[in-house]
């Protein structure tokens, strides 16, 4: 039987005589099969699972999509159950943060070279926004095991630091991306997208398999293939590249500074305004 909860006494009340490790897979709700990938792993992992809905305020900017972000908890329930899981926390605003109104609410700041790159040059104040709702989630479930998707690479880094810097004991699952039969990763805000639309956001993965096998092929230089990529993106009138760049893998530095022969291509765009994200493992 799935339990729906929307208080953190209820879910500290449920979970305190567990013995097991407990898992907990953050979501910020309309479940797709990004999400379901994910409590899949957990649920074949660990006894307990716990899946939250919470769409964060912190992590928006003002004129970012927070209002129209969709809200599915009934379907979303219904997914959990199908899954077998065990508990879906799905509090309010209040509930998280009570002092948000009177903007006492502390945030944590996780470090610059972290957050100023990538998504957080256009996206200020997100991560710290994501890593503040992940401590208090944490500190609400103390989960022995989290599920992060690699989709939001950059994410899974600030989590990781998270952990470390507060020493939190909850080992970070990483899991891979969950594509559309055309190459699109799920994503909640694909449904903002119209059919026409999303085959033209195909092309955001369709330019990282070119990436990687123009890398890979040894003919181009990392930068040239970058480009061959966005040469291949211009084509589409309705894909706006905000940035495609070659990160290292564990601390996202870029790939002249790093040390590592391990490494990512990271991309984000608005198509038709809608923006998505993708990366790829070279
Ligand atoms: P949300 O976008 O709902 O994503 C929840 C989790 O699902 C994240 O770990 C994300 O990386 C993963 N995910 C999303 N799309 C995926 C896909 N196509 N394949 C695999 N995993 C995918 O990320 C957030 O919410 C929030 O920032 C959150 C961590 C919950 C904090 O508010």
């Amino acid at each position: 039987m799935t339990i729906l909860t929307k208080s953190k006494q209820d879910i500290k009340e449920i979970l305190k005589d567990q013995q097991e490790k407990v898992a907990l897979v953050p979501t910020m709700g309309s479940l797709h099969a990004g999400h379901i990938s994910l409590i899949k792993t957990a649920r074949s992992e660990c006894k307990t699972v716990v899946v939250s809905v919470f769409v964060n305020p912190l992590q928006f900017g003002p004129n970012e999509d927070f209002e129209k972000y969709p809200r599915e908890l009934e379907s979303d329930f219904k997914i959990c159950e199908d899954n077998s899981v065990d508990i879906v926390f799905a509090p309010s605003v209040e509930e998280i943060y009570p002092s948000i109104k009177t903007a006492n609410q502390e945030t944590i700041i996780p470090p610059q070279e972290l957050t100023s790159i990538l998504c957080g040059k256009t996206r200020k104040d997100h991560f710290n926004g994501v890593a503040t709702v992940v401590k208090q989630l944490f500190d609400i479930v103390s989960p022995g095991f989290a599920y992060f998707g690699e989709k939001d690479l950059q994410q899974l880094c600030v989590i990781r630091w998270l952990v470390k810097a507060f020493n939190i004991n909850t080992v970070i699952k990483a899991c891979p991306t969950i594509r559309e039969p055309s190459g699109l990763a799920y994503s909640s805000r694909n449904k903002y997208l119209n059919d026409e639309q999303k085959s033209i956001a195909s092309n955001l993965y369709k330019s990282l398999k070119l990436v990687k096998r123009n890398i890979r092929s040894g003919i181009f230089t990392v930068n040239k293939a970058i480009l061959e990529s966005l040469v291949f993106l211009s084509q589409f009138p309705e894909i706006k590249v905000e940035y495609f760049e070659a990160r290292d893998k564990e601390n996202l530095t870029l790939l002249e500074k790093s040390k590592t022969s391990s490494f990512y291509c990271l991309i984000a765009a608005k198509v038709s305004n809608v923006r998505l994200i993708d990366n790829i493992e070279i």
